[in-house]
């Protein structure tokens, strides 16, 4: 691995070996590697850090070990198995993206950049991971991780956010190396997460300590005050119908969070109905933080003796409770429901 002679920059030189002698090469998706699997962590590592990952990988990897494996996957499925990780468009991408790759692409999964890219939930920075990690082509990337850490590195400072994504993504497409791309990719990335931390970054650690701009410079006290900005507050009322067995779920449509999950009702009119059944009330109140919200959770639960039919024009049914874990659920309602 002879740096500069074979064209490769200094950093990324630094980066493989760094990568070979302290990567983390036991994370399960970093392990006989397909570019399946890798499709499937990199959708799960988009917007979710690596340990909250591992347990719902290692379950949807055991449930559809393989693209053969997920074709015939109903999107209810999918998104079951993505309950409590948030984010549900992505379980939604995967359905989408694995119907256009039996439709458009004969059941085969894309082994070009330009076919990845045009799949749903896969953006340029994860279609060059899935390039590197699982093909082994020298495609650039630019998660939050490498962008910390080639900012740092090239001392980046442009306050415009578009001008600066374009800046990073040139320096990046320069530091990319056409050899060891795997260990490459997977090095900056774990450089990013384990050393060039946002606060307090590790630098007497760092394999590119000597190229940095940034070395020792990071202020180690506070981070940029964040403003801390009142997220809106949202209540939400539902109405739980359940039994000794079952639960009464419905899918919701609502486009603003949690859509095409299973949920209590949340329409007024159908707890009229519930009510000519005898029940026992009660009623629970919870908070819950959402990304962008901050929801007021009120939950009315009443308690019936047997199932029974109700009209509705929404997608509904009676769940039992061995069967919870099939439904896509919000992982705070799961949690109250298994508690009753
Ligand atoms: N973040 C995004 N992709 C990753 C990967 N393959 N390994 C660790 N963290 C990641």
């Amino acid at each position: 691995m002879n740096e500069l002679k074979n064209g490769d920059s200094k950093l990324s030189t630094l980066v493989v070996k760094w990568y070979l002698l302290n990567g983390r090469k036991e994370l399960p998706w970093r392990k006989n590697v397909t570019p399946y699997k890798i499709w499937i962590s990199e959708i799960m590592l988009q917007q979710t850090q690596v340990k909250t990952v591992i347990p719902y990988y290692l379950k949807f990897i055991k449930t559809y070990p393989s693209l053969k494996k997920i074709m015939t996957a109903d999107e209810n499925q999918i998104i079951a198995l993505w309950s409590g990780l948030g984010f549900y468009r992505r379980a939604k991408n995967i359905f989408k993206a694995k119907e256009q790759i039996k439709n458009k692409f004969g059941g085969r999964f894309p082994n070009n950049f330009n076919d990845l890219i045009s799949l749903p939930g896969i953006g340029e920075s994860t279609a060059g991971a899935i390039m590197s990690i699982a093909f082994n082509e020298s495609y650039p990337i630019l998660d939050a991780n490498v962008k910390r850490v080639l900012t740092r590195h090239s001392n980046v400072v442009e306050d415009s956010p578009t001008k600066k994504n374009n800046l990073l993504w040139e320096i990046s497409r320069k530091q990319t190396p056409r050899n060891n791309i795997f260990e490459y990719t997977q090095g900056i990335m774990d450089l990013g997460a384990r050393i060039c931390k946002p606060k307090d970054p590790l630098c007497s650690e760092c394999p590119i300590v000597h190229i940095c701009g940034s070395a020792f410079k990071v202020d180690k006290r506070k981070p940029k005050q964040r403003v801390l900005k009142n997220k809106p507050e949202v209540d939400i009322n539902f109405t739980l119908a359940y039994t000794n067995n079952e639960y009464l779920l419905f899918k919701r449509n609502e486009k603003t969070f949690w859509q095409d999950l299973w949920l209590p009702s949340e329409e007024p009119k159908i707890h009229r109905i519930f009510k000519k059944n005898s029940y026992e009330q009660r009623n629970i109140d919870k908070k819950h933080k959402l990304t962008h919200l901050d929801l007021n959770l009120s939950i009315t639960l009443l308690r019936y003796n047997k199932v029974f039919d109700i009209k509705s024009n929404s997608e509904y049914r009676w769940v039992k409770k061995i069967d919870i874990d099939k439904i896509g659920m919000p992982a705070p309602i799961k949690k109250i429901i298994l508690e009753l």
